[in-house]
């Protein structure tokens, strides 16, 4: 079953395509990345997914509704949770709290301030989990700041997943991180994905992770899909190895 439909989405800034008639069927249980060099439309791509920017044309159905109109935080309500590029945590809340708060975030509450009992018990209990998951407990009380970057970004995924999401969508979660930090996030987000239940998007440039994570990928070039396909069938396309000038092969 189709969880995500993206028909004809196009985006554009003045002159710009940033993405360009993007068609692509995401379903249930699958772990999909998108891949493409800088600028390509990825993190663009993203943004008109979950609703932080409007497309320009096309439409995103979501476990069977147009919510092409709905704003991100409406999607975020109907099951779409997303990691952001660049760092969104709060780093002077211990990790602890801040997947506690985003797990409240889900329910419509937003983001209320966190009294001694002021979290909501299933909240807490999701936030809790989310942080097991990630291999995160032992730093739970840590300000989320004072963790190593590997951590931050993980750290990031848990919070995302205490939103018990249909769809989770990571933005090049090893981004940033040295080779043994994205080694070790890897593994940790193999083994997240192996457990049940889960559909990913995940966006990354870094053709390793891609090929160790993902079922099946999606190459974007200039806004536009060159190609789709399982990692095998993609890594031996001649347009993507033209796009990345041999960078794979
Ligand atoms: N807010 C914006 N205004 C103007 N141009 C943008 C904006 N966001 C992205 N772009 C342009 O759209 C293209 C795709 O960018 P982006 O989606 O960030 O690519 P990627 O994430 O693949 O690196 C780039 O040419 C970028 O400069
Ligand atoms: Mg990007």
């Amino acid at each position: 079953m189709a969880l995500l439909e993206l028909d004809d989405l196009t985006k554009r800034y003045g002159g710009i395509v940033a993405v360009d008639h993007v068609t692509m069927r995401i379903d249930a249980g699958e772990v999909r990345a998108v891949i493409g060099p800088n600028g390509a439309g990825k993190t663009s791509l993203f943004h008109l997914i979950t609703g932080v920017v409007k497309a320009t044309e096309g439409s995103v159905r979501f476990a069977d509704q147009d919510v092409s109109a709905l704003p991100a935080h409406v999607r975020c309500q109907r099951g779409m949770s997303r990691t952001f590029q660049l760092t969104s945590l709060f780093p002077e809340m211990s990790a602890r709290d801040n997947t506690r708060l985003a797990a409240q975030a889900r329910e419509g509450k937003r983001w209320l301030p966190l009294g001694g009992s002021g979290v909501f018990h299933g909240a807490a209990q999701r936030g809790d989990a989310a942080l097991e998951r990630l291999g995160l407990t032992h730093v739970a009380d840590r300000p989320a700041g004072l963790l190593s970057h590997g951590d931050q970004r993980l750290l990031e995924v848990a919070m995302a997943l205490a939103q018990q999401p249909r769809l989770l969508l990571l933005d090049e979660p090893t981004q940033g991180l040295s080779v043994e930090e994205t080694a070790q996030a890897v593994e940790v987000l193999a083994s997240l994905f192996a457990s049940a239940g889960l559909t990913v998007l995940l966006v990354e440039h870094d053709m390793e992770v891609v090929f160790r994570l993902a079922h099946k990928i999606t190459v974007l070039h200039r806004g536009s899909v060159i190609a789709d396909g399982d990692p095998e069938t993609v890594k031996a396309d001649e347009s993507v190895q033209n796009a990345y000038l041999g960078g794979f092969a």
